[in-house]
């Protein structure tokens, strides 16, 4: 199954959000875990549920910064954070309708891994890179 480490090519330069982008694929990692270890479905949901839990934590201090700075790319930037949310219900649907199958447990971890890192290199870098024009510090 496809990994995913923290590396400095996902630094958006902001200590605040690299810190919780870290947690959050600390959560993904739990997620692949569980699902290799080929742990009950119960068990899966759970860590999924823990994974979706801190991604709305996470997006919503994102959002917030955004809007009390005036974040001129606030709507796509919330979009992409929406439609990842509406993808993930589904996929917890399918799980819950048909289990923890090979292959919706290999597309669940390639879905997150991808879009995460493609997210964080392009949406939140412009962010961070804001953030350090408004001399931002967390
Ligand atoms: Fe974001």
């Amino acid at each position: 199954m496809t990994q995913i480490e923290w590396d400095d090519s996902l630094s958006v330069g902001i200590k605040l959000i690299d810190e919780q982008h870290k947690m959050l694929i600390q959560r993904i990692k739990d997620l692949s875990d569980a699902v290799e270890q080929a742990r009950g479905l119960e068990k899966i949901l759970q860590t999924l549920d823990f994974m979706i839990d801190y991604t709305e934590f996470h997006f919503s201090t994102e959002e917030k910064h955004m809007k009390k700075l005036g974040y001129p790319a606030f709507d796509v930037h919330k979009k992409q954070h929406d439609e990842f949310n509406s993808t993930l219900d589904c996929l917890v649907e399918d799980f819950e309708e048909e289990g923890a199958t090979d292959a919706l447990s290999i597309s669940i971890n390639t879905f997150l891994i991808n879009w995460l890192v493609k997210h964080i290199k392009s949406m939140d870098k412009k962010f961070g890179e804001f953030l350090q024009k408004k001399e931002f510090e967390i």
